[in-house]
């Protein structure tokens, strides 16, 4: 597919974001939800596509589609339009009950539908400075997303919320605030699943009301771990046109505290102090290590 040069942020009700985002908005906002969807909701770059595996594992258990069609069209994309992938048009017509369907909206951006019809939510947060990393990788091999420059000043811009879908810090607290009125929302941690996916692959099923046996959730955790979601074409991304595997690949590391590798003392110093100023009013609690 030729590419158009990269898209350039704009503000857009106050939130960083591209056209690729923004272009179907009238068609997102008047999306019809149905009761038994489920929506996966992420900043980008804290585990979405681990989560959507595993929910889709443990809604329609291994199926012969999995080898064959990637997962990024398994599970669509709400709010994303870009030539070749499918869009909110194709989602309309899906009839998969439930359908899993993924985003990455701040909370305030959300069809009203979703809420109307009280679907399940399953929100992934991660801990910023491993989120500000990874996104960093992604934004440098992914040619549908702004030109990354080089790591202090895209540090900088993390801060400042100048990321397509704004700040980390008003996503991860917005939805975080909603799980106070919307009683169907999981508000689980990359941190977490890392340190005993098991656990939270349980957490997830009593969330989902769905039982799996023993044996079958043995074969959900084997197939989510990182060397075999990374080997399989499926899930790894590599079939993907807008992505240089060249830069850096879309498994890249998976793990917990690889910010250590990127941050300067002077630079993780800085953020500590932003950090704790921006999350004074919050109860929302990160790991950076485990
Ligand atoms: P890193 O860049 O730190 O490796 P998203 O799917 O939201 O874009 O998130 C991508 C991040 O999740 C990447 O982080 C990727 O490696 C990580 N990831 C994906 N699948 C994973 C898995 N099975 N286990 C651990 N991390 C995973």
């Amino acid at each position: 597919m030729e590419l158009p040069p990269r898209p350039k942020l704009y503000d857009f009700h106050g939130v960083s974001m591209t056209n690729y985002f923004t272009d179907n908005w009238d068609n997102v906002q008047n999306f019809k939800a149905r009761p038994d969807d489920i929506l996966i909701a992420t900043y980008p770059k804290a585990g979405t596509t681990w989560v959507s595996y595993i929910l889709e594992m443990l809604c329609f258990g291994h199926s012969e589609r999995q080898n064959l069609v990637p997962l990024y069209e398994r599970v669509h994309f709400l709010e994303m339009q870009i030539p070749s992938f499918p869009s909110v048009v194709e989602l309309n017509k899906m009839s998969t009950s439930p359908r899993l369907i993924k985003t990455h909206l701040p909370v305030q951006f959300i069809p009203k539908s979703f809420w109307e019809q009280k679907c399940k939510i399953v929100y992934v947060a991660r801990n910023a400075k491993d989120n500000a990393v990874s996104y960093f990788h992604f934004d440098r091999m992914n040619m549908a997303q702004p030109e990354p420059g080089d790591w202090n000043s895209f540090l900088q811009r993390f801060k400042e919320g100048k990321m397509v879908f704004g700040s980390w810090y008003d996503h991860v607290i917005g939805w975080w605030e909603k799980k106070q009125s919307h009683s169907k929302l999981l508000y689980l941690f990359f941190e977490d699943m890392v340190e005993d996916t098991g656990r939270e692959l349980d957490r997830l099923c009593s969330f989902l009301e769905v039982s799996p046996s023993a044996e079958e959730k043995d074969n959900v955790r084997e197939r989510v771990q990182f060397d075999n979601m990374k080997k399989n074409n499926m899930t790894n991304y590599s079939t993907d046109t807008v992505m240089d595997f060249k830069i850096s690949p879309f498994m890249r590391k998976g793990k917990v505290g690889d910010w250590k590798n990127h941050f300067t003392v002077n630079q993780n110093e800085q953020f500590d102090e932003h950090y704790q100023k921006r999350m004074t009013e919050t109860d929302l609690k990160f790991r950076t290590t485990i």
